[in-house]
């Protein structure tokens, strides 16, 4: 049986504030567990109030491992807009995280399938993902799953979609020659035991829609998480003014 809870809220500000709060309480419970967080815009307010949590006492931080979800090969935490560069600059380094603590894909590896096998190695090292907490694409597409993305286990690297490549100009702050992407597989994200699908914006009504109404199906990577128990899709008003 398929059970999803779709959440809907008022503001970009009041989702950061609510999902952050519900994070919170599973580090809170869960210690030592392992988090896997998207980088791109729309989670970037929840991870803020994350690091103010932890400011203020209600939880630690400092006892969860973490995954990165993906990165651009051939970009690294030099390059602005790099899922490293954002993810450290506005999570891991505000919120004081040990080095030990967290593993980013390194997308300037010489050899990405060895990457993959060592992100391989620190998910299973952890007990399997814990939580994910994931944006969505505008053509579907959930870390780099792209549309039609394999369908095997694990972490690959992946041609990205000429949509993607499109839209990376808004991270890059100019145009970038990105081709190809490595992220942990869409098999292996649908395992995770507490799985977030976040969206904020009137330009992801269409896709929202599709994703969370429509069929489940391939051409929307997205869609196909609903086989887990336990997503929950929260969205911003303006995402969800086509449901
Ligand atoms: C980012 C990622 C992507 C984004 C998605 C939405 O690590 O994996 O799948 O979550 O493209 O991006 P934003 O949040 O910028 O709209």
């Amino acid at each position: 049986m398929m059970i999803m809870e779709i959440h809907v809220l008022e503001s970009p500000d009041v989702l950061a504030k609510r999902v952050a709060l519900s994070i919170a309480l599973l580090i809170r419970n869960y210690p030592g567990r392992l988090i896997c967080f998207a980088a791109g815009d729309t989670p970037m307010g929840m991870l803020r109030e994350l690091v103010s949590l932890q400011q203020c006492g209600a939880c630690n931080l400092n006892s969860m491992y973490y995954i990165a979800l993906d990165e651009w090969v051939g970009l690294g935490y030099s390059d602005k807009g790099s899922c490293s560069q954002v993810l450290r600059d506005n999570f891991y380094d505000p919120a004081c995280i040990e080095k030990n603590r967290f593993r980013l894909f390194d997308g300037m590896a010489e050899d990405i399938d060895a990457e993959c096998s060592a992100m391989n190695d620190w998910i299973k090292i952890h007990g399997g993902i814990f939580l994910a907490v994931l944006g969505i694409g505008l053509n579907g597409h959930i870390g780099f799953n792209e549309p039609y993305a394999p369908d095997e286990e694990g972490c690959f690297s992946i041609k990205l979609d000429e949509m993607t490549k499109d839209i990376s100009e808004k991270y890059f702050g100019k145009k970038m020659q990105v081709n190809t992407g490595i992220t942990i597989g869409w098999r292996t994200l649908l395992n995770s035991e507490n799985l977030y699908v976040l969206a904020s914006g009137k330009h992801k009504a269409q896709i929202v829609k599709k994703a969370f109404t429509g069929e489940l199906s391939h051409s929307i990577p997205a869609s196909l998480l609903r086989r887990n128990e336990n997503l929950k899709v929260v969205l911003e008003k303006e995402a969800a003014s086509d449901l």
